[in-house]
């Protein structure tokens, strides 16, 4: 399946969550067996070689794909939550969003020191999450050896946000 197969798979929904939004729906893409294996495969592909020792994935959308991520890799899976959704001690980022700031967390001992994750959700726009989900996986002492993501918004920058930052970004389509 093309690059173009999956995206024609992703819903466009006007004026969702608010009015002047295109909301791109990553669900008919996973509903779809061949386009959710397929955005799986070439998702993993450029990291052939490339020692993962965990995939962590940003809630919500984050889990579904990190969670097949992390099969498909044989790696075990850390999620990344929004604020007060983790049941032990936590590690929290404070991170920018398009209209002001929240929180995500990870377990304090979801990462050891020294091991490589990679970053994995549905779609970056301004990189603010994705950024922040960096952050936290640096304080553990992990190190990100990329981050991808099935949808890019380009004119929100995101891509080149996490590319100074000095990251490996993985997408599938804008
Ligand atoms: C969306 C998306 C990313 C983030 C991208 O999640 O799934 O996590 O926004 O935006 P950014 O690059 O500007 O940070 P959302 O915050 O809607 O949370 P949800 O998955 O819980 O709905
Ligand atoms: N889809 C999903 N998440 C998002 C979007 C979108 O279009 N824009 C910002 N976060």
């Amino acid at each position: 399946m093309a690059l173009d197969d999956i995206r024609d798979l992703i819903r466009t929904i006007p004026d969702y969550p608010k009015p002047g939004i295109m909301f791109r729906d990553v669900t008919t893409l996973w509903a779809n067996a061949r386009g959710f294996r397929t955005a799986i495969d070439r998702l993993v592909q450029p990291y052939a070689g490339v020692r993962i020792d965990k995939v962590a994935g940003i809630e919500a959308r984050g889990f579904v794909l990190g969670g097949a991520v992390a099969h498909q890799l044989s790696v075990g899976f850390v999620p990344v939550c929004k604020k007060g959704k983790l049941p032990w001690d936590t590690i929290a980022e404070h991170y920018e969003l398009e209209y002001g700031t929240d929180t995500i967390e990870i377990h304090t001992d979801a990462i050891r020191e020294g091991e490589n994750i990679l970053i994995v959700d549905d779609l970056l726009a301004t990189g603010g999450t994705a950024a922040g989900a960096v952050n936290l996986v640096r304080k553990a002492g992990g190190t990100v050896v990329g981050c991808c993501f099935i949808v890019d918004l380009p004119d929100l920058g995101g891509k080149a946000k996490l590319h100074e930052m000095g990251l490996s970004v993985m997408t599938l389509c804008e």
